[in-house]
């Protein structure tokens, strides 16, 4: 089978190897990706011989744009040119391991080096050399298998696994990217060496997360990670939602299987990262507020702010951002209930103002989550939910335009109110601020200025407090 290869730059390559008489072939991702057309950035070739000396060659022969970096005890080296980065390595008899500290010595030939990378579909070659441009080199199947939409390793799963044990991760990664599935014993050695993800990096680990996260269905990845037994290993709080417990014939859903469902339904209107990393987390507090009651069955009460409470440490563990995502997630997390009580009360006025307030310029999202939460299996159900949101969406369009709380600011600050009475900072000044906000909140004055001073003179004076006479 031949390849069309469709950037110039490979017939350059292919010309430096043959001047050097050395085999040279593009392999990996960027083949794949051919072959799925997608687009791939990362361009990886291996040369049968000294990969560093034919990179320094090619850089040489592409004059004064081209970028060399020599990776000396990994016997690698990228070029950049023109936005294009290639990496060039001997083809190896060992495992191809980007990460390994140990300088990698053994040569080897084309066959030895596909047979020690992750899987079939990433073990794909294509000539580079001129007389034979563009023929795949395709030893263990990986266009079947991409036909196939399988993900199996090239050799015994428990070599390449030990090999590298992140693969694991990446098997799952690829399945739930493509939509593959796992080639049974491939699965099966995952369940089996599982322990072995010990070892690997949580930096390393959280990146293929994030790739199963920013697919287009991740609940798959995250199925996947429990039925092979990952899971706990890799996010046990997710592992602690599983499961239903039954009382008196009373039981509650099962949380694990919620939580991706919301995923999913939020995946399907967003592509925002760290909305839907909310949407994963947002029943996260459930298990450690779970209670049995009586009257009204099982209970999760403020699982929102035990949720809320929980976010930090998991993103520390997981090695996720600790900045403006931690601190997205948080909110979203801890609102997620305020729209739908929202709902069964009466929708008021001052309680759309005070969720705009909370919510700001992320009441959108919010909103977006909160629909999605909604995973009934009863439509009716849902639509009759569906619609309320619906009209708490127009209210909360119709309260912005009127006071505009989305990114309130009290229109009397802490220092005004120091300088005007005469104050230290301190907890006089908070509260004075607070009945001012509460105030503009509960509809009592309007969100202006001279509204705000009246009502602050006023609570002053019912505090015995004086404003100075100098001003
Ligand atoms: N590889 C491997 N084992 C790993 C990582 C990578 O065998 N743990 C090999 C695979 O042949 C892979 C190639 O190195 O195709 C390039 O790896 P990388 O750039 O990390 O991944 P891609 O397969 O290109 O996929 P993506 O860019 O989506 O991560």
């Amino acid at each position: 089978m031949t390849i069309e290869l469709n950037l110039p730059i490979f017939q350059k390559i292919g010309a430096v190897a043959d001047a050097l008489g050395l085999e040279c072939y593009v392999v990996g991702g960027y083949v794949r990706d051919l072959l799925l057309k997608r687009p791939s950035k990362d361009i990886d070739v291996v040369v049968v011989g000294n990969g560093i000396q034919m990179a320094e060659e090619f850089a040489k022969s592409l004059g004064r744009g081209a970028r060399i970096a020599v990776f000396k005890s990994y016997g690698t080296a990228q070029v950049k040119h023109k936005g294009i980065e290639i990496e060039f390595v001997g083809a190896r008899k060992e495992s191809y391991q980007r990460e390994s500290r140990n300088p990698i010595v053994e040569c080897g030939t084309l066959e030895d080096d596909q047979l020690r990378r992750d899987f079939t579909i990433n073990a794909m070659a294509v000539c580079l050399n001129e007389k034979r441009l563009g023929e795949l080199i395709d030893p263990f199947g990986g266009v079947r298998h991409l036909d196939l939409k399988m993900i199996k390793t090239p050799c015994n799963p428990d070599i390449t696994f030990s090999d590298d044990p992140l693969r694991m991760m990446r098997a799952i990664r690829f399945a739930t990217q493509f939509g593959f599935f796992l080639e049974e014993s491939t699965f099966e050695a995952i369940t089996k060496n599982k322990e072995r993800i010990k070892i690997i990096t949580k930096e390393r680990i959280i990146l293929e997360i994030n790739k199963i996260m920013e697919s287009p269905q991740p609940s798959t990845g995250f199925l996947l990670m429990e039925k092979s037994g990952l899971l706990p290993f890799v996010f046990p709080e997710l592992d602690k939602l599983k499961g239903v417990e039954k009382r008196n014939g009373r039981g509650h859903k099962d949380n694990f299987l919620h939580s991706l469902k919301v995923l999913d339904n939020v995946a399907l209107k967003s592509d925002d990262l760290w909305l839907r990393w909310a949407a994963l987390l947002h029943d996260i507090g459930k298990p450690a507020t779970k209670e049995w009651d009586e009257q009204v069955g099982w209970t999760f009460k403020n699982h929102n702010y035990v949720g809320y409470k929980m976010i930090p440490a998991i993103f520390r563990n997981l090695k996720l951002p600790l900045g403006e995502p931690l601190k997205f997630v948080q909110k979203i997390v801890l609102l997620h209930m305020r729209p739908i009580v929202l709902i069964e009360d009466e929708i008021s006025d001052s309680a759309v103002r005070r969720l705009l307030f909370d919510a700001g310029d992320d009441i959108d999202k919010l909103m977006l989550l909160c629909e999605a939460d909604i995973t009934s299996g009863n439509q009716e159900k849902v639509n009759l939910y569906l619609n309320n949101f619906k009209i708490v969406r127009q209210k909360l369009v119709e309260v912005e335009e009127k006071d505009r709380i989305r990114n309130f600011q009290p229109p009397i600050k802490g220092e005004e109110i120091m300088q005007l009475f005469d104050l230290p900072p301190g907890k006089v000044v908070g509260d004075l601020k607070t009945q001012i906000k509460d105030a503009i909140l509960d509809g009592i004055i309007p969100n202006e200025y001279d509204a705000a001073l009246q009502l602050l003179f006023k609570i002053a004076e019912e505090k015995g407090l004086k404003a100075k006479t100098d001003l």
